[in-house]
Order: C-alpha cells, then structure tokens, then sequence
C-alpha cells in the first residue's frame, strides 16, 4: 500500500518504519514542518510530498501521529484535501474525539492507541485498533517493531484503553513531582526521602527519573490529560485529578526547550515558573 503517515514525530518515525518494514510505502507532507521532523522523514527513507496532490495521489491510507490537540484539525484537514480511503488515528484522544475524527473522517475510519515507547525494538510498543476494520488494519502491520493487536469493539475502544493506561502512568508522573515540589517548598525534602528510603523504597530515584523523562514531552501531556479528564466525566467520574495534572504538564511546557532538564529544573519551574 501507499501510506500518509502524518507526521513523522519521535513515535510516528517508528509507526511509518514498521510500515514500510511490512511492505509499504511511506509517504509524508513536509510543509510547516520542524527540521527534526524532516530529519527524521529524510533518515527513515520516507517519500517527502510538497503539495497536498502529490501527497495523495494514489493514496491507499493515511496514519495520523500528531500531538493530541491536533488530531481533530489533522482529519479535517486532510477530508477537505478529497481524501476519504482509510484513515487510521493512532493518537492519545479520549473515546469521544476519536468518534468526532470518525465522522470526519468517514467509514473506513480505524481508531488506534499506542502504548509504549517509540518502537526502536519490538516487544515495547503496541498499537491497539478498534472498529470494523480493526483486524484488517492490524495486518498493515506485520514486520517490524511495532505489534498491532485488534482489540475489536467500536470506534473509540482503543482510544479508551489508551485513556486508562496513561491515565495511571501520567497521572502518576504528575502527582509525584508535584509531591517533590511540595515537599521542597515547606523545606521537608531530607525528612520525606527518609521516610521514602525506609517504607516507599525507589520512589526517590523514581521521581529523579520521571522527572527526565517528562519534562521535553510535559507540552504534548497538556492535550492529553484534559482528554483523559473528559473520558473520566463522560462516565461520570471525577475528571479534576488529571485537569490538575494537565495544569502540572503546563507550568513544566517551557522545558520543552531546556537540554538534559533534571528534577531540580522541573521543580523551579512547578514552583516558580522558571529556572
Ligand atoms: N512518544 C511516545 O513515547 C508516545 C507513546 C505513546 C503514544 N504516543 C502518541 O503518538 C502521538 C505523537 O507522538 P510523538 O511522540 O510522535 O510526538 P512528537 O515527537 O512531538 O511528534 C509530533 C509530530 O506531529 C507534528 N506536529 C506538531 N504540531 C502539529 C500540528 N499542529 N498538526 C499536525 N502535526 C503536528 C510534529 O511536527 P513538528 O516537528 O513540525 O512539530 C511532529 O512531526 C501522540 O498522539 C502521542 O500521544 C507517543
């Protein structure tokens, strides 16, 4: 097949590598785009299209990778370029926007979540499809790094459980840099590690850890968690916890740009809104 991927992100890069390591050719639409996007597209051999008609000329199906708050916009986009093939969202949106861009998008709609990091090796990452043509989506996938596992269901299933899963893990990055930012700001930081050293072994290293790797990516965390927060209230359950661990991901946004951020530069900028 002849594939879009839009766009080649750290995760998208792995997604249009895995297809082309099943046989496909890959394509993308460099306009607007960052140069560690174009990097990226260039370094994986990706077909770099300048104009939306050379972009989907021929076209068998378009993969959208994008940040979350761009998912939307994305299907829009490309229905109103007079593409209507296959469109598979593979980003982390709440089940809700996933059947917004399914009716955008149009019937051969495909609803994916990824779990797991960029897929440099196999067995990290899974991409989970649901919808009618979930089964027949997974079989875009079959070499490569990336496992495609249909977990059938309607539109929005995938999305939903992408929701629960980061719901925890992000969730959980939020609330333990925010307990290391408090804890520095009532000057209890030697007392708590203390403790933490005595009944919550790890949690230290951990936050040190969290904190790294957070920080470059809270900016794109901000979309998601107001997401997941919606996924929680359309089923009547609180959405502020993660309202207030998008709120967290905003303060630590400016990060994106700071090279090699550690847990001292993401509690600066908790408490202080700078370094
Ligand atoms: N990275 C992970 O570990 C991970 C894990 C699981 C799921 N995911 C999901 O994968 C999706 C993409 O993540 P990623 O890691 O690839 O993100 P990323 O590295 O930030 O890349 C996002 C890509 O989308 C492009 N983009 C930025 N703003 C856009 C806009 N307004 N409209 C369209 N495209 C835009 C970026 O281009 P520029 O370079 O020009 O900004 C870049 O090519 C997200 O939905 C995320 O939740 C990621």
């Amino acid at each position: 097949m002849k594939v879009a991927l839009l766009h080649p992100g750290d995760m998208g890069v792995t997604v249009g590598e895995t297809l082309k390591e099943s046989g496909h050719s890959v394509r993308w639409f460099s306009r607007d785009r960052s140069p560690g996007t174009r990097a990226r597209a260039e370094s994986a051999g990706f077909s770099d299209c300048e104009t939306p008609a050379e972009l989907f000329h021929g076209l068998d199906a378009v993969v959208s990778v994008c940040p979350p708050g761009a998912a939307l916009e994305q299907a829009r986009w490309v229905r109103d370029s007079g593409y209507s093939g296959p469109y598979l969202d593979a980003n982390a949106v709440s089940p809700a926007t996933a059947r917004a861009i399914s009716l955008v998008a149009g019937p051969l709609f495909v609803d994916g979540g990824i779990i797991g990091p960029p897929a440099r090796q196999s067995g990290t990452t899974r991409l989970y499809l649901s919808g009618p043509a979930a089964e027949e989506t997974a079989a875009w996938f079959v070499a490569g790094s990336l496992q495609a596992i249909a977990v059938g269901g309607d539109p929005g299933s995938a999305s939903a459980l992408k929701m629960c899963y980061a719901a925890y893990t992000k969730g959980l990055s939020a609330l333990l840099l925010s307990v290391r930012a408090l804890a520095e700001a009532e000057a209890v930081t030697p007392a708590l590690l203390e403790e933490w050293s005595l009944s919550q072994a790890g949690l230290d290293q951990r936050s040190e850890i969290t904190a790294r790797v957070t920080a470059g990516k809270a900016w794109r965390f901000i979309d998601e968690m107001l997401e997941i927060a919606e996924t929680f209230e359309s089923c009547g359950l609180p959405g502020d916890f993660h309202r207030a661990a998008a709120d967290v991901y905003q303060r630590m946004a400016p990060l994106k740009t700071v090279a090699d951020p550690t847990l001292d530069d993401v509690l600066q900028y908790l408490l202080n809104g700078t370094r």
